[in-house]
C-alpha cells in the first residue's frame, strides 16, 4: 500500500457515506481521520463497520476538524446542511468534496462559491455518473464528431419508483432529487453552458406521489444545441436505467446509448436521396488511463486534482450550472413559460 498523502474528515454518516467509505478502501493516497454526524451513533457505527479504529468521531464538525487538522472534508449530509458544512470547512482551511446537489438553493450555492473565492479553497461536487464507462465513451465519441457537430440531445428517464418515504410527500421530487444527475450528464455531453429552459411538470393520473413526479424540459445551450429531458418516477413498465436512455443527433449521423453498455451509431454514407444511405459505426472503448468507477472514480479524480494542484472537473463554479438547470426548470414549470438559466456572473 502506498503512502497516505491526504487526510479527510467525512461529515454525515447516513446511507450514501457507505459508497464513500468503500471507495476510501481502494484509494491509497487517502486516509479517513474523522467521522461526524449529528447522530453520534451513526458515526460510531461507520467507524466500526469500516474498521477505522484511529478515526476521531463526534457530533460537531468544528471539534473533529480541530482535533484532526485534515486536508479534506467530505460532505455527505442532507442538502439543507451543505452550505453550513462547506463554508465552515473551507474557513477552517480544508478543501471539500460534497454530495450532490451542490446546495439546497442557488442562494446557498452562491455562498459556497463566494467562500471558495474568499478562502482560496476548492469545493467540488460528487457527480458519480460522470465516472461511468458508458458516459465517458459517449462523451469521447461526441467529441470526436464522427456524427458531425452535435445539434440535439435527448434523455429519457422512466422508472416506477415506490420509495414509500419522504419522497412520496416531496414537492418537485423528480427535478430536485433525481434530475440533477441527468442534467449534469447532459451538460457534460453538450459541452457548453445552458442558456434557457421551458419545463412542464405534472402528477400523472394514478400517481402514488403527492406532488408532480413527471417532467419534460427543453434546454438551449450557448453552442446552439437543444437538450430535451423527459422523466418520471411514476411510470410503470419499460423502465429505463437510472442513467437514462440517450439519443444524440449530429449533422452527419446519430448515436443512441441505453445508459449502460449498449450503443448504436449510424452515419451518412451517401446522401442525395429522400433518405440517406447509412453505415453503422462502433463506439470505441476507452483508453486504460481514464478514471472510472462512480463514487470511487470521482473521489480518486478529486484526490489527484488536489495533489497535483489542478482544478477538479466538478468544481462548484462550474457545477453551479447544473444546479441552475434544476432550479430553472422548476421556475419555468411554476411560471408556465420559458426562463433564462441563472449564471454566477
Ligand atoms: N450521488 C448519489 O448517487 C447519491 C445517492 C444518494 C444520496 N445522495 C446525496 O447524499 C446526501 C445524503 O444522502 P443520504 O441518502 O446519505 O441521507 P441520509 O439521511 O441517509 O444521511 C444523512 C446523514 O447526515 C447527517 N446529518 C444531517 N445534517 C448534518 C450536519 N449538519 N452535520 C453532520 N451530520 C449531519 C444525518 O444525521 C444522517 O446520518 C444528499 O445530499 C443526497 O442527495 C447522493
Amino acid at each position: 500500500m502506498g503512502k497516505k498523502q491526504l487526510r479527510a474528515v467525512l461529515v454525515g454518516c447516513g446511507g450514501i457515506s457507505n459508497a464513500w467509505l468503500q471507495a476510501n478502501r481502494q484509494i491509497d493516497e487517502l486516509e479517513i481521520v474523522g467521522l461526524v454526524d449529528i447522530n453520534p451513533s451513526a458515526a460510531e457505527a461507520q467507524k466500526e463497520k469500516y474498521d477505522l479504529a484511529d478515526a476521531v468521531t463526534g457530533r460537531e464538525m468544528e471539534w473533529v476538524v480541530e482535533q484532526t487538522t485534515p486536508d479534506l472534508v467530505f460532505d455527505c449530509t442532507i442538502p439543507e446542511a451543505h452550505q453550513q458544512v462547506a463554508v465552515t470547512a473551507m474557513e477552517m482551511g480544508c478543501d471539500v468534496l460534497g454530495e450532490k446537489p451542490l446546495a439546497a438553493s442557488l442562494a446557498s450555492a452562491r455562498k459556497i462559491v463566494a467562500t471558495m473565492q474568499k478562502t482560496g479553497r476548492t469545493h467540488a461536487v460528487m457527480q458519480n455518473r460522470r465516472y461511468l464507462a458508458g458516459a465517458r465513451r459517449m462523451q469521447a465519441f461526441l467529441r470526436a464528431e464522427e456524427i458531425g457537430p452535435l445539434t440535439t440531445l435527448n434523455a429519457d428517464f422512466y422508472l416506477g419508483a415506490h420509495f414509500g418515504g419522504f419522497r412520496d410527500r416531496m414537492e418537485h421530487v423528480l427535478l430536485l432529487d433525481m434530475a440533477i444527475h441527468t442534467l449534469d450528464l447532459g451538460r457534460m455531453l453538450v459541452n457548453a453552458s445552458p442558456v434557457s429552459v421551458y419545463c412542464k411538470e405534472w402528477n400523472p393520473a394514478g400517481s402514488w406521489y403527492d406532488h408532480d413526479a413527471s417532467a419534460v424540459a427543453i434546454f438551449t445551450f450557448d453552442n446552439g444545441v437543444v437538450f430535451t429531458y423527459r422523466g418520471s418516477w411514476c411510470a410503470e413498465g419499460l423502465n429505463t436505467k437510472w442513467e437514462s436512455d440517450w439519443r444524440a443527433v449530429g449533422t452527419r449521423g446519430s448515436v443512441t446509448w441505453d445508459g449502460g453498455e449498449e450503443f448504436a451509431v449510424q452515419v451518412v454514407k451517401a446522401g442525395g436521396g429522400f433518405l440517406s444511405e447509412l453505415a453503422e459505426r462502433p463506439v470505441p472503448h476507452l483508453a486504460q488511463d481514464v478514471i472510472l468507477g462512480g463514487h470511487e472514480g470521482q473521489i480518486r479524480a478529486f484526490v489527484q486534482a488536489i495533489l497535483n494542484g489542478e482544478t477538479p472537473e466538478t468544481i462548484s463554479t462550474d457545477n453551479f450550472k447544473s444546479l441552475a438547470m434544476v432550479f430553472g426548470a422548476i421556475e419555468s414549470a411554476e411560471k408556465d413559460c420559458p426562463v433564462q438559466i441563472e449564471t454566477l456572473g
